[in-house]
């Protein structure tokens, strides 16, 4: 297999108005090198019915000229549920492709690297879970997408950055409790306590590219941006998000920038969002800190070419696992 991956007058034209979206955060320079790929997995896209779920941590070329649907974790989930696509490539990470197989269990679920882990995936198993059950009985189990299929099956409800606040208190409410068990971001339970009258039993887990924000840093930004915006991921300490203006959901921060046009914006986020939000929004000044995620940047045009031409590698499930899996997923995306 394989395709011809030259830069043609063909090329150039199946692509120039892709090209003006990222004009502004791709060196034009560059584009010989990325249009060839966008114009080749455009086109088998169509030819085998796949849609692309793109991250909002994909890098632009992926993000804007590729992605049939973007968003956070949640919209994501949410596509995944609803396509009629036969096959879904997802461009992100491991756990978001597994979420995508147990809520389309009739589809070809495909990843373009396998490696593409997360560090709070990792950092818990379902045998975990139900240590903690054993030590807390009776507390309901609320856990962040960011987790493998197993740990979900252990759990009582799913929820992500966009609507933990949200899940934790109706669960609380459901099970008449004060306290909840949420696992495994020891940071977003903490900030998710804080915003609730909800008490969290959490876990030692925590995203390796948030974790590394400091609140010294936060204000070391604002003195040398007087009147910056600071919009912080709930992933990120306690103590940054205190420091921040907002904090929200890669998704509820894209809003933040498109209802308020903030003058200058910093995005205390993996790297990328900066340049997805940035060319949409050339009126608002983007200061970028470089986080990069290491899972999220094994997704390239060339992975994503190269899964699309050998169908590789499919994410298969357990299907018992996937059944009891489902349950707290849709839990979750029944609560608007
Ligand atoms: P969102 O749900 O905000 O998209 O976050 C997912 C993620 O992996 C953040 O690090
Ligand atoms: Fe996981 Fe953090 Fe990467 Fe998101 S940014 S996939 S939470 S390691």
């Amino acid at each position: 297999m394989g395709v011809e991956l030259a830069y043609t007058d063909a090329v150039a034209r199946a692509t120039d108005g892709l090209y003006a979206k990222v004009a502004g955060v791709i060196p034009a320079i560059e584009w010989p090198v990325h249009a060839p790929l966008i114009a080749a997995i455009n086109r088998l896209k169509h030819e085998k019915n796949a849609v692309i779920l793109a991250h909002n941590y994909m890098t632009p070329e992926i993000f804007h000229c590729v992605g049939d649907f973007t968003g956070d974790s949640l919209a994501l989930a949410r596509e995944a549920a609803r396509t009629d696509a036969k096959i879904i490539v997802q461009a992100g990470v491991h756990f978001m492709a597994e979420t995508s197989k147990i809520l389309s269990p009739g589809k070809t679920v495909l990843i373009p690297d396998m490696r593409a882990g997360c560090s709070l995936a990792a950092s818990i198993t379902g045998a975990d879970v139900r240590l903690l059950r054993q030590k807390y009985p009776g507390l309901p189990v609320v856990t962040y997408v960011n987790t493998s299929a197993d740990v979900k099956a252990q759990s009582d409800i799913c929820c992500t950055s966009g609507n933990a606040v949200k899940v934790v208190e109706q669960i609380a409410k459901d099970f008449g409790t004060d306290t909840v068990i949420m696992i495994p971001d020891k940071y977003l339970a903490r900030n998710v306590a804080a915003q609730t009258g909800v008490k969290v039993i959490t876990w030692e887990g925590a995203c390796e590219v948030h974790e590394r924000f400091t609140a010294q840093q936060i204000r070391d930004y604002r003195t040398a941006n007087p009147g910056i915006v600071v919009l912080a991921h709930p992933e990120c300490p306690p103590d940054v998000v205190a420091e921040a203006d907002f904090a929200g959901s890669t998704a509820a921060m894209i809003g933040y920038v498109g209802d308020r046009h903030p003058e200058r914006v910093i995005l205390i986020t993996e790297c990328s969002m900066s340049d997805n939000v940035a060319a949409e929004h050339p009126e608002t000044q983007f200061v970028r800190p470089c986080n990069l995620c290491p899972h999220m940047k094994r997704i390239t045009l060339e992975s994503i070419l190269h899964c699309l031409e050998t169908m590789t590698t499919e994410v298969l499930i357990d299907p018992a696992i996937a059944a009891r899996a489902r349950i707290p997923i849709d839990r979750m995306l029944a609560i608007k």
